[in-house]
C-alpha cells in the first residue's frame, strides 16, 4: 500500500471574503498543500456558502489541487460544473438527504477527471461508506456536522478512522483519509494518532496571526 503523506488543506469557508483573493495568495504562500472548498445549499444543511463561480476564481490563482467538498442535495447534477471550474477531487454525502445515487455519483466524478470522494457525517453509521470503499480515491470523516466553520471536534469520530485504516488495508485500496471540523494543533495529533493524512482547517488557519505557523503547527503536532 502507498504511503499517504500528511496534508494540510485550508477550508477557504473561513477566509476573509472581502479580499479573497489576497486571503488565498497569503494561506498559498504560508503552504497550503490543497484547498478545501465548501459548497453549501441551504438545503443539505442550514447554510449557503458558494458555487462554481468560486471555485473558477480559486483555480485561476493556483495549481494546488482543489478539494471541493459538495455538501449539497443531487450533487450528482452539479459534478460536471465543478468538474468544469476546476475542481480535482470533489466529495460527495453518502447521506440518503443528498437525494443521489452514490455508486452512479462516484463513477461520474472519475469520468470528469476527478478524484472521487465519499463522505459522512458523525451520526451516520460507517458501514454505508464500506461497499463503496474500492471505489474512492478520497474518504472523508466529518468531525462535526457540516454546516458552519469553528466548532467542536468531535472525538467519537476516530472510531471511524481506525475502521477506514484496517478496511483499506483488509480491502488492499488506497484512498487518503481526511478529517474535517475542529482541527487545531491538539485534535490534529489525535486525528493523525488514529489514521488520518489530511486535515482540513479553517478557523485554526484563517483565523490565526500568521498562516504559516498556523499550518506548521497543525504538522508538526500530528506527527
Ligand atoms: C463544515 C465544513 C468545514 C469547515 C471547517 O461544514 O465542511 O470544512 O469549514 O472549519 P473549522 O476548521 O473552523 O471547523
Ligand atoms: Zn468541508
Amino acid at each position: 500500500m502507498t504511503a499517504h503523506p500528511l496534508l494540510v488543506a485550508p477550508s477557504i469557508l473561513a477566509a476573509d471574503f472581502g479580499h479573497l483573493e489576497a486571503d488565498i495568495r497569503k494561506v498559498i504562500a504560508a503552504g497550503a498543500d490543497w484547498l478545501h472548498l465548501d459548497i453549501m445549499d441551504g438545503q443539505f444543511v442550514d447554510n449557503i456558502s458558494f458555487g462554481p463561480a468560486i471555485v473558477k476564481l480559486v483555480r485561476s490563482l493556483t495549481t494546488l489541487p482543489l478539494d471541493t467538498h459538495l455538501i449539497i442535495q443531487r450533487p450528482d447534477h452539479y459534478v460536471p460544473r465543478f468538474a468544469e471550474a476546476g475542481a480535482n477531487s470533489i466529495t460527495v454525502h453518502v447521506e440518503a438527504e443528498a437525494k443521489h445515487e452514490v455508486a452512479g455519483t462516484l463513477r461520474l466524478i472519475r469520468e470528469q477527471g476527478c478524484r472521487a470522494g465519499l463522505t459522512l457525517n458523525p451520526a451516520t453509521p460507517f458501514e454505508l461508506v464500506e461497499p463503496h470503499l474500492p471505489e474512492i480515491d478520497l474518504l472523508l470523516i466529518m468531525t462535526v456536522h457540516p454546516g458552519f466553520g469553528g466548532q467542536s471536534f468531535r472525538p467519537e469520530t476516530m472510531a471511524k478512522v481506525q475502521r477506514a485504516c484496517e478496511l483499506r488495508e483488509s480491502l488492499g485500496a488506497n484512498y487518503e483519509i481526511e478529517v474535517d471540523g475542529g482541527i487545531n494543533p491538539e485534535t490534529a495529533a489525535i486525528a493523525r494518532a488514529n489514521g488520518a493524512n489530511v486535515l482540513v482547517a479553517g478557523t485554526s488557519i484563517f483565523h490565526a496571526p500568521d498562516y504559516a505557523t498556523a499550518i506548521r503547527e497543525l504538522k508538526t503536532s500530528a506527527v
